[in-house]
């Protein structure tokens, strides 16, 4: 039971919850229609550096303190170990549609230890404020479990001076094409699914109507309820032209980094997760990504994060400079599409043995061979089971 936390107060199969045991606190923040314009009804954030608002969503807990990507924090260093505490930092809180809920001072920002800035890998820092949320408490929740999203809105707020504009949403539901596209470009993602997102949407930007900009948050829709789940990380991006052309952006899963926030502010923080008996929470405060090799990108395609707005098409990184030296080569050299062949090639070896052995068996197996083939594949195998459907491809 230490490890696997369930929530039996709420009827309707819902949980609103603090994280790691505390009793939950019945709310009903979360029963909207779920068209894209509920969103309009949660409160969202914005970082302002110096003054000026940034791509940067922040995903608010509470009225004084949230979740932000870490690349949109100044560092004095490469490795993003020590902040530049002269930049000012303030949080624009939006009371969810237009109505403007004040903007508020940064006390204090905590980017996670192990926020690598090479990769993207673990890109959140908590964010804390002073202050009163503009005027008084309220709670956001951190949606927590992600069999629950049967699809998901991609969410950009922006504001015009200090007026909010509507927020742009775009509903999205993956496709295993998006996934494979998401994959070959980027190797964090690759390697770390479960804690990523990744399509090619974008809107365009709000300084520049001629410049596509991936969108800054992600909110999970389960049913009638939606909860925010992600945040804006990086993009990937084959060739030049970042405004426009064939980019891939990458966002965050936040879920696994609650215990982490919860290590920092030294207090339980809210989460929202439907009420199922496999419901989990990865209590690790230390929980890392795998964070991918050298060489971390792939070959022709540039990754850039943080601000997206004020990153210029003349700034964005040479691609793959170390990848061709050395590196490569030590590892082997296996390209994507040799490891796939491989791969391939295995599995059809195993299946020609496979029929075969069946062949000898003549038929004495019967049905057990029928079901030992679902077994063998499988991940697949839920999407006739009954409850809430399984996320297919990253469970
Ligand atoms: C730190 O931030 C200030 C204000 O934004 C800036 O002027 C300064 O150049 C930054 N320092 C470094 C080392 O980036
Ligand atoms: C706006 O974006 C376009 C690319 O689509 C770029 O050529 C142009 O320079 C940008 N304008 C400004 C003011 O940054």
């Amino acid at each position: 039971m230490k490890f696997v936390h369930t929530v039996l107060a709420l009827a309707a199969g819902l949980s609103v919850a603090i994280a790691s045991g505390e009793s939950p606190s019945v709310r009903r923040l979360f029963r909207r229609n779920t068209t894209p314009s509920d969103v309009n009804g949660f409160k969202g954030a914005i970082l302002l550096k110096n003054g000026q608002q940034t791509s940067c969503e922040v995903a608010l807990m509470r009225n004084t303190y949230g979740f932000v990507a870490a690349s949109c924090l100044d560092y004095l260093d490469k490795d993003a170990k020590s902040v530049n505490q002269s930049t000012i930092y303030e949080v624009a809180i939006s009371g969810g549609n237009q109505v403007s809920y004040g903007t508020v001072m940064v006390s204090r920002v905590t980017p996670n230890p192990r926020y690598d800035p090479k990769t993207f890998a673990n890109n959140l820092a908590v964010v804390e404020f002073t202050g009163n949320g503009g005027r008084y408490e309220f709670v956001n929740y951190i949606a927590s479990w992600r069999p629950d999203w049967s699809s998901m809105y991609y969410v950009r707020r922006s504001m015009v001076s200090t007026m909010w504009n509507m927020p742009v949403v775009a509903p999205y539901t993956e496709s295993s094409e998006d996934l494979a596209g998401c994959a070959r470009a980027n190797r964090l993602f690759l390697q770390n699914q479960k804690d990523m997102m990744c399509n090619k949407m974008s809107t365009p930007s709000p300084l520049n109507s001629t410049c596509s900009v991936p969108y800054g948050s992600v909110y999970g829709v389960n049913g009638v309820n939606i909860a925010i789940a992600a945040l804006y990380s990086h993009s990937a991006i084959y060739g030049d032209n970042i405004c426009g052309g064939n980019v891939y952006n990458y966002y965050t899963v936040m879920e696994n980094y609650v215990h982490w926030a919860m290590s920092v502010l030294k207090t339980r923080v809210p989460v929202y997760h439907s009420r199922v008996a496999e419901y989990t929470e990865n209590m690790n405060p230390e929980y890392t990504m795998t964070i991918p090799g050298q060489p971390s990108d792939i070959d022709g395609v540039k990754v850039v994060g943080g601000d997206i707005y004020r990153i210029k098409t003349e700034e964005v990184p040479k691609a793959e400079p170390e990848a061709k030296e050395g590196e490569k080569e030590k590892k082997g050299g296996l390209s994507i599409p040799a490891i796939v062949a491989i791969v391939l090639g295995a599995l059809l070896v195993l299946g020609l043995a496979l029929y075969l052995y069946r062949k000898k068996q003549k038929g004495k197996l019967g049905e057990l061979s029928r079901v030992r083939k679902w077994w063998m594949f499988g991940g697949m195998g839920n999407r006739n089971s009954q409850g809430p459907p399984a996320y297919p491809t990253h469970y």
